[in-house]
């Protein structure tokens, strides 16, 4: 079964007591039990809950997983699949991710023994150094937010079943639909279903998928004994936005395709970030490993006054923090969703005061374009 097919049946089946083409939403906290030690297999709602079983089994097709674990949130999400290590294990994380992952990781789980090195991904020998005896996970993003860099996906992998490390992807940029890092030999992948999975700017979500049977299981314990579900109706939404993933993904990627290309040209522009252009590092890595390059781009305009400018003047990309909803966004990484990384690790990597980052979304693309000129010009 081909993708956009598995993502409209797959969890997806009329219900069996009415025929419902949709699966219900299961707006309950609990069943009713038959007599003491006799129930239907639904006990209590963190624990089972129909409608997210459903977008569980759903999500983990899409991915090429034996299974998946919806949560509250992408950072409940990640924060969970930390909870495989112990105190005293050493990961290695991409130093170019979402802001949020960093504090997760410098503020939190430091506190409960621990530790992180951020090295450059997109040269696999900066893992291969970072490596100690306790290490036990590599934890990557591709693209990154904000900078899209690409790590490549299979060397990685190599390198983490060489020895012996468990490799983690948030693939919440791509979507399964145009990256499968399990394909590539992850044995875990994470997403902020907030963004693209959602897509329509209408809930907060994540969730964690794997091929491996040994994770699955502890990933069900830890999803259960820690709590961190989500409410049956986003998950029922998310059921919904996958009937629909396959042509948005389509339309994002080719809206942000156009739009890079103008913004490559553009003399007021100093850099242009997307993987769909030849002229960045990535972009061979990216074409052997995703089947389009998304609807994320960053822009460099120089400084902070022509960030406010332009962010200002454009009417169509709405100024807010999140992506991959069907209308289109404007962030600025450094006020806002990479605030918590330090100011000269933020610089280093390239995430300046001048940097903004477009979401692009389904919109007509002349609209779009006629937006982002006029708001360059
Ligand atoms: C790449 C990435 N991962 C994880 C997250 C965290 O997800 P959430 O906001 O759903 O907790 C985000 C949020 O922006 C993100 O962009």
């Amino acid at each position: 079964m081909k993708f956009a097919t598995k993502a409209i049946h797959i969890g997806q089946e009329p219900e069996k007591l009415t025929g419902a083409v949709t699966v219900p939403l299961f707006q309950t906290s609990t069943y009713a039990q038959i007599e003491i030690g006799k129930h239907t297999g639904f006990e209590y709602a963190r624990t089972q809950n129909p409608t997210r079983f459903a977008w569980e089994e759903n999500l983990a097709a899409m991915e090429g997983g034996i299974d998946a674990f919806a949560f509250g949130s992408g950072l409940a999400a990640i924060d969970a699949l930390m909870r495989l290590l112990s105190s005293g294990d050493h990961v290695i994380m991409a130093e170019d991710m979402y802001g949020g992952t960093y504090r997760l990781a410098e503020r939190i789980l430091t506190r409960f023994g621990l530790t992180f090195s951020y090295v450059d991904m997109r040269d696999v020998a900066n893992i291969e150094s970072a490596i100690m005896p306790n290490t036990r996970m590599v934890y990557t993003e591709t693209p990154t937010n904000p900078m899209m860099t690409i790590t490549d996906l299979a060397a990685v992998a190599r390198l983490a079943k060489a020895n012996g490390l468990l490799m983690v992807v948030d693939n919440t940029f791509a979507t399964p639909y145009l990256q499968r890092p399990l394909e590539h030999g992850a044995d875990i992948v994470v997403h902020s279903a907030t963004k693209y999975l959602g897509g329509h700017s209408d809930l907060v979500s994540g969730i964690v998928a794997t091929n491996r049977e040994d994770i699955a299981e502890q990933l069900g314990f830890i999803q259960n004994a820690a709590g961190a579900v989500p409410g049956p109706f986003d998950t029922w939404l998310l059921l919904r936005s996958s009937k629909t993933l396959a042509v948005r993904m389509d339309r994002h990627s080719s809206n942000a395709m156009q739009i890079a290309e103008f913004c490559g040209q553009h003399p007021k522009i100093v850099a242009t970030h997307y993987p769909g252009l030849p002229s960045h590092p990535g972009h061979d890595i990216a074409k052997r490993q995703m089947s389009a390059f998304g609807g994320m781009i960053s822009i460099e305009l120089g400084s902070l006054a022509r960030a406010v400018e332009v962010t200002s003047k454009l009417k169509l990309f709405t100024l807010a923090e999140s992506l991959g909803g069907v209308e289109s966004l404007v962030c600025h990484p450094v006020s806002m969703t990479h605030g918590s990384i330090p100011k000269e690790q933020r610089e280093r990597l390239g995430v300046t005061d001048g940097l903004i980052r477009l979401s692009c979304g389904i919109e007509d693309v002349e609209d779009l374009m006629l937006d982002v000129e006029q708001a360059l010009a």
